[in-house]
């Protein structure tokens, strides 16, 4: 991966947590209020045991309490425990409701701040991500970094605070006994630290395998058609099993990682409740502590276990927060984004001219498809550019629309670098008819309206009526408000084109970018659609792509396209007499076709030339 993909170190999670300090804060001191009662629970014990029973005078503050019967001792012993366990769980509510709150909120804003980011990244990002992949990282992993972060509020800090106040205790009461209790801290602290890592690659390969489960899942799902109509039901289940399979071996993985760590974390523990068991016992019989003393400690020992069994389990849900935490910071950090400064001056419709110097592209890793174009377009003109599949013609209207910049040479807007203008001024100059129309989920009046939202009802049914949107929509029965379904489902293949061209004439840009805006459509359209056409562009300069011979006859001048230069380029006429690339492919089509248009006539008298 080039370096500028790299995630940057000084993008952390952490100012996503900054809008939420108040409630974090007061959580935070809370959970400190739980450590102390937590800590106390284990000490009426000690009142009953040692005072009640035991007849020990209560010393220190407790001295008022002295006269009273061992009755009322050990009531007392109850009630306080009673108080105790009452309190704690009225802040322990607090606290995961307040924690709680703020992890969602915070993963809320998490979940917008990808989305956000994701829109802005350019089409190099967008090309090496499946979008089923971009989709699991805005949900599955920010699930997951919100659990890790909840965990690490309700968990991790609470039940290393509660460790860390047994083992200062411990150490008050005997010290021999905190220190053997405080042994055992390394060692699990380095069998944490060891498995870590390992902990969270496996993660990291769990998640990516479950991102590619769900790409290829909405890629098959998508594409159901031709499955079904391939007969390959089989081989997508097959496939589908594979990945499926392949996912669950990656999470049975990292969870044998995780699982092995509790028993080892049990094993130190036992060994560590066994050495101050063995000191406890020592310090009574020879008198350095009471009994009762020696059962809070052992009551601590025994609630050791809990704490240390919720880090294992949390060392999981961190791991796994780590995981997606890079998966997300992967998006977040991403420098791939259009360069363009907001205070660059912004693009004003286009007056004098497009101007292509030498523009060499490549795609990423791939071979050159321009190669030192050279083109100029003046204002108001209406150029149809032709050539043989794959020669680079979308690719051509992807960088007047800054889909990606020129690896070589540049194009000016009236003489200005497009890369040196605003990036949403350049495209709101633009409007695009792309190959495969896109179609949003929504009726057709959204659909057109996409192409500007602040456009009124009347502008949309004209911007329809124009790309005769409304010789089918109005023999619908809901009209402009039938829905198209997914990707424009319900919509034949011409209809979905007629959208985008309204989509477009709606947009009242001053270049038009037409990517074979009449493929699809029967000849009887594909006229009406080009008179459609030459009305909606008047005043606008028009870059279209074409195979249909018929339009590129319309057209001012004809751009050959050809190994990513300009091979010819001339108005229709003179091309079709000089008998170069553009004849030869006039020629080849379809004579039905050719019939139809006024320029037959001299064509006929082309192919005469030819054959002889
Ligand atoms: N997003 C992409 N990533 C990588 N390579 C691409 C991408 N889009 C197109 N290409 C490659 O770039 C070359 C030119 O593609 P382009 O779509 O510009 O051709 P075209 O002239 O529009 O062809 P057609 O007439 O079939 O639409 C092709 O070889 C194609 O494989
Ligand atoms: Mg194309």
């Amino acid at each position: 991966m080039p370096k500028s993909h790299r995630s940057s170190g000084s993008w952390t999670l952490l100012r996503f947590l900054r809008p939420y300090r108040g409630a974090l804060g007061v959580a935070a001191g809370l959970t400190l209020a739980e450590t102390v009662l937590d800590l106390a629970r284990p000490w009426p014990l000690k009142l009953a045991v040692d005072n009640a029973i035991g007849g020990r005078p209560l010393g220190g503050f407790l001295s008022p309490l002295d006269g009273l019967s061992p009755a009322a001792l050990a009531g007392a012993a109850a009630l306080l425990t009673l108080a105790l366990v009452g309190i704690g769980a009225l802040v322990g509510y607090l606290i995961t409701y307040l924690s709680g709150a703020a992890a969602e909120r915070v993963g809320a804003d998490l979940r917008e701040a990808v989305f956000h980011r994701m829109l802005h990244l350019s089409l190099p990002f967008h090309d090496r991500h499946r979008s089923g992949d971009l989709v699991t990282r805005l949900t599955g992993d920010v699930a997951r970094v919100e659990d890790s972060l909840v965990a690490w509020l309700t968990t991790l800090v609470p039940e290393v605070l509660t460790l860390a106040g047994m083992t200062v205790v411990l150490l008050v009461v005997d010290r021999v006994m905190g220190l053997a209790a405080l042994a055992v801290a390394p060692p699990l602290a380095l069998v944490v630290a060891l498995r870590r890592r390992r902990i969270r690659q496996a993660q990291r390969a769990s998640r990516d395998a479950s991102a590619r489960l769900a790409s290829d899942a909405t890629e098959m799902l998508r594409n159901v058609r031709a499955v079904q109509a391939f007969t390959r039901e089989r081989e997508t289940d097959d496939r589908f099993r594979g990945r499926s399979r392949g996912a669950l071996r990656a999470v049975v993985g990292a969870m044998d990682l995780e699982a092995r760590y509790s028993p080892l974390a049990d094993m130190l523990l036992a060994a560590g409740s066994g050495l101050v068991l063995w000191l406890g016992v020592m310090a009574v019989t020879s008198g350095r502590i009471t009994v009762g003393t020696l059962l809070v400690v052992l009551s601590y020992l025994g609630s050791l276990y809990g704490p240390i069994r919720s880090l294992a389990r949390l060392a999981r849900t961190l791991a796994r927060g780590a995981a997606s935490r890079e998966r997300i910071l992967e998006v977040l950090a991403s420098a791939e984004v259009v360069p363009s400064s907001p205070a660059a001056p912004p693009a004003t419709p286009l007056r004098r001219s497009l101007v292509i110097r030498g523009v060499g592209f490549a795609y990423p890793n791939g071979p050159a498809v321009l190669r030192g174009l050279d083109l100029e377009i003046a204002a108001g003109e209406r150029l149809c550019v032709v050539g043989a599949t794959g020669a680079g013609k979308s690719t051509l209207l992807g960088l007047l629309l800054r889909f990606y910049d020129p690896n070589a040479g540049r194009i000016e807007m009236d003489g200005v670098d497009l890369r040196e203008l605003e990036l949403d001024s350049l495209r709101r100059q633009i409007a695009l008819v792309p190959q495969d129309p896109w179609m949003l989920d929504g009726t057709i009046a959204d659909n057109i309206a996409f192409g500007r939202p602040s456009a009124d009802e009347s502008e949309v049914l004209l911007a329809a009526r124009t790309a005769l949107v409304d010789e089918f929509a109005e023999r619908l029965p809901d009209g402009y408000a039938t829905e198209v379904g997914e990707g424009g489902v319900r919509l034949s293949g011409g209809q979905r084109r007629r959208v985008a061209l309204a989509r477009a004439i709606l947009r009242d840009a001053s270049v038009f970018l037409l990517d074979e805006p009449t493929s699809g459509l029967d000849p009887a359209s594909e006229r009406a659609v080009m008179r459609a056409l030459a009305q909606a562009s008047t005043g606008r300069t028009v870059v279209a792509v074409s195979h249909r011979l018929t339009l590129a006859a319309d057209a001012d001048r004809v751009v050959v396209l050809d190994d990513g230069r300009v091979a010819e380029q001339g108005r229709p006429s003179r091309l079709l007499e000089g008998g170069g690339a553009f004849a030869r492919m006039w020629a080849l089509q379809r004579p039905a076709e050719r019939s139809e248009h006024p320029l037959a006539e001299r064509r006929e008298q082309t192919i005469t030339l030819e054959r002889r």
